[in-house]
């Protein structure tokens, strides 16, 4: 056993532990958008996780950092949180936010991060830059709304490593880049159109489950 220091806190853990899983299970919150425990390497694509560690000229991402003994860890450094609002800056450029009207509000990471940051989820300090695919209702059990996607790769990595479909995968770089599927067919016909788990494991309101969907039309319905 090791023990390591995160925002003052004493953990003693196993050496080889991720920093970032390490955190979230002792209850100290680092914004991530990208990571997946289950995920061999991290993928390192949000950069929201920067965290500073005592010694290191610069801030690390806490989901590509390996603990070891005696490491003293601040989650709250302003280098680290100034560069985690940027990327989420970034991220936001990217999405519209419509939380009135997206079945995700509550539940989706964006607000959490939004909160966790001190940032506001309309800020216009960067220019928008908005996709305008169209959503896609064919599958029995979620929608997809390509638009909210924060290509966190999250859905990607489901359906390649878990399922080994490799059914969705991303299409085109910088802006244009959008999860889709072979030949852009709609996502309900491929081989991961009928697995919920995709609403479950997407952090925003890319893909979100029907049946809440369906829920939440008959509460408008009864004004409940
Ligand atoms: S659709 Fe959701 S899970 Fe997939 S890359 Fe986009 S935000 Fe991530
Ligand atoms: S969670 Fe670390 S870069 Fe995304």
């Amino acid at each position: 056993m090791i023990s390591i220091f995160i925002d003052g806190k004493e953990i003693q853990c196993h050496e080889g532990k991720n920093l970032l899983w390490l955190a979230l299970a002792n209850h100290i919150y680092i914004p991530n958008l990208c990571a997946i425990k289950e995920r061999a390497e991290a993928y390192g694509a949000c950069r929201l996780c920067y965290v500073e560690v005592e010694g290191e000229d610069r801030p690390v991402t806490a989901c590509t950092t390996t603990v070891r003994e005696g490491m003293v860890v601040n989650t709250k450094g302003e280098r680290a949180l100034r560069l985690a609002r940027t990327a989420f800056e970034l991220t936001l450029s990217n999405h519209p936010v419509d939380c009135a009207h997206c079945l995700k509000s509550g539940s989706c990471e964006l607000q959490k991060i939004a909160r966790h940051l001190g940032v506001k989820l309309s800020t216009k300090k960067l220019k928008k830059f908005l996709r305008e695919q169209p959503i896609d209702e064919t599958s029995p059990v979620f929608i997809y709304e390509p638009n909210k996607c924060v290509l966190c790769g999250r859905c990607v990595w489901y359906c390649q490593e878990k399922i080994k479909t490799g059914a969705i995968g991303f299409a085109y770089r910088g802006f244009h880049r959008w999860v889709t599927t072979f030949n852009d067919e709609p996502v309900g016909l491929s081989e991961c159109g009928n697995r919920i788990e995709l609403a479950e494991i997407c952090p925003v309101g890319a893909f979100v489950a029907k049946v809440k969907q369906d829920n939440k039309s008959r509460i408008n319905e009864t004004g409940g």
